[in-house]
């Protein structure tokens, strides 16, 4: 299915962020080095970069909170060409011509304005968006990769939310460089 034909009802958002093993996701000085430390899985997969790049093309649209953007910028920006929301209540610059900016109600987001163009839809971070759209019931699948190392502190992913929700496990995919892809649905189907 090409971009705009999706409907409300086949979109699907994936949460996908990478974790350390005791749940932070950026360092307290935002480095990134951490993603790096990659150890030695033999049983693991490894993935071409074909590969790599066909999984990135079949993502139709992502979705940034602004600090993430922000980062992005100053590390160099993995997203592409591809139409990325960044949602904040800020007036920021529009550094590429694939960014749009959001500001508002979260599900009218989703419903109103990704879901009738975008159906894999990719929300990847930070903490606190993924939050919000995780207590408002947005977000269909979580793949979660968790990388090799303790932080110790940092930014953690999901905080104290003070609600439990159950996710269904999918599917585990262990890498030769140590990381393990977790993959969970909202539903069972
Ligand atoms: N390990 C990973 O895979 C991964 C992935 C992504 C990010 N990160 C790291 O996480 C850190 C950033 O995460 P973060 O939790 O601090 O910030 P974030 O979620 O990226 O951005 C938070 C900002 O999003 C905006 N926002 C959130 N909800 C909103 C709403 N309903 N309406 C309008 N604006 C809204 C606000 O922007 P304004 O303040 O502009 O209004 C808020 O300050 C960075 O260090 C980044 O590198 C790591």
């Amino acid at each position: 299915m090409s971009r705009g034909e999706a409907n409300a009802k086949e979109r699907n958002v994936t949460l996908h962020v990478v974790s350390s093993l005791d749940g932070f996701i950026a360092r307290k000085d935002n480095s990134v080095s951490w993603m790096d430390s990659t150890g030695v899985y033999e049983a693991g997969i490894s993935i071409s970069e074909d590969e790599v790049a066909a999984f990135v093309k079949a993502i139709d649209c992502y979705v940034l909170g602004s600090r993430t953007y922000e980062h992005a910028l100053e590390l160099g920006w993995p997203y592409g060409d591809t139409p990325t929301v960044v949602v904040t209540n800020r007036e920021l610059p529009s550094a590429r011509n694939s960014v749009e900016f959001y500001s508002g109600d979260l599900k009218s987001l989703v419903d109103e304005k990704l879901a009738p163009r975008y159906r894999n839809i990719w929300l990847v971070g930070g903490a606190m968006l993924c939050r919000r759209f995780l207590s408002l019931g947005l977000v269909d699948e979580i793949k979660l990769t968790v990388a090799p190392v303790i932080l110790g502190e940092g930014l953690r992913l999901f905080g104290d939310s003070g609600t439990e929700q159950k996710w269904h496990l999918k599917n585990v995919v262990a890498y030769k460089n140590g990381f393990v892809e977790l993959s969970y649905a909202a539903t069972i189907t």
